[in-house]
């Protein structure tokens, strides 16, 4: 099915060629933690735990949703899982439409036995709300995977790139809000890489979602992938010219608290080390998404994907004890971090 065809191309395409924005980052270069020659912190006493959607993380950290639906993709989850398990965090399953139009698949999304403890996330397409998908899919999306919560993913660009894109977005933030009302677990709206506005980010916090993962731009480049698979020039020309499109991720992360004060945010899209991790934190962020990393750390090993972890969680370790802040907590008070420019 083209479903099945469009996930192993994405993998075969996140693994082999650079997909990352040619010339936007994620804006966190613009932002500095402040040093402190005088912590007045033990080292090894810094807590990064943090509790989201009624669990505890023990390193603020999402594996983001990726993939499922092939026999690639069930190693690849699995992989991610144990690493996640391995170290307390959170971790999002793949877009369930293949699971969900083709039982037979469903099975490579599972990995609850592997991860009773983790915070985990099912994932559908927001748009396929406008193409005959009910709260009744969405509950069979959480069901399926035994997931604590949904991520409906917003990816608007990413359709209009496609020769067989979803193009008929008109009237589906209420088709959202019903889902919120009826599924019965927290949901969360989630971009793939282009940024959340304020405006989206207060309508989508009004609709009843439980979190925002706004996912900006500055890491993978959904236009760089879609260039890759575009069947003519024009597609491809088109995908080319949009390279550099959407919010950077610091930015957005802003506007998304404007807009949906105390909502919780997961910061994604580029961030690739501790540093930027702790400034995200520092700028209110709950928790820290990544995913191309960590799909090229589970397409070698579990063992891999603990040490993507390990690294990661050492490096925010260290910001946190040289910005003198022993907690996340005490990481978001004020004038930890300022704008360099
Ligand atoms: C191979 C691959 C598949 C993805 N599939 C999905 C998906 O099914 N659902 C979704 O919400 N996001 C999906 N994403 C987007 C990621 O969750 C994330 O938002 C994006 O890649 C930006 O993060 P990064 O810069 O850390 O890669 C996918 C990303 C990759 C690399």
């Amino acid at each position: 099915m083209a479903h099945d065809r469009r996930k192993a191309d994405h993998i075969r395409i996140n693994l082999e060629e650079d997909v990352q924005f040619p010339g936007l980052t994620n804006g966190f270069e613009g932002y500095r933690l402040i040093h402190q020659a005088l912590p007045e912190l033990n080292l090894t006493e810094v807590e990064t735990g943090v509790a989201f959607l009624g669990k505890r993380l023990q390193v603020p950290l999402l594996i983001s949703s990726m993939t499922g639906g092939t026999e690639a993709a069930r190693a690849i989850n699995r992989n991610l899982a144990r690493g996640a398990q391995a170290r307390g965090i959170a971790m999002g399953l793949g877009s369930q439409r293949t699971g969900i139009e083709q039982a037979e698949t469903a099975d490579t999304f599972r990995v609850r036995d592997l991860a009773p403890d983790i915070l985990l996330f099912a994932n559908l397409g927001a748009i396929q709300l406008n193409y005959g998908y009910t709260v009744d899919q969405c509950r069979r999306a959480v069901e399926m995977t035994e997931a604590d919560a949904l991520i409906l993913h917003l990816n608007p660009l990413q359709e209009a790139l496609q020769a067989d894109g979803d193009w008929q977005w008109k009237g589906l933030l209420g088709k959202i809000e019903a889902v919120c009302r009826a599924v019965g677990v927290p949901v969360v709206a989630k971009e793939v890489g282009w940024g959340i506005s304020e405006g989206t980010a207060r309508r989508l916090a009004e609709a009843g979602v439980a979190a925002l993962d706004v996912a900006g731009s500055g890491g993978t480049s959904w236009s760089e992938v879609e260039y890759h698979r575009a069947p003519t020039d024009r597609l491809r020309r088109l995908a080319k010219t949009f390279a550099d499109w959407g919010i950077p991720t610091a930015e957005t992360l802003l506007m998304a608290q404007r807009g949906a004060p105390g909502l919780p945010l997961i910061a994604s899209g580029g961030m690739r080390n501790g540093i930027e991790a702790a400034k995200a934190l520092a700028l209110g962020a709950t928790a820290v998404g990544i995913a191309s990393p960590f799909l090229k750390a589970a397409a070698a090993s579990a063992d891999e994907v603990i040490e993507t972890i390990e690294q990661f969680a050492l490096e925010l370790c260290t910001a946190m004890f040289c910005a003198g802040a022993g907690s996340v907590a005490a990481l978001r008070e004020p004038g930890r971090i300022v704008r360099v420019f």
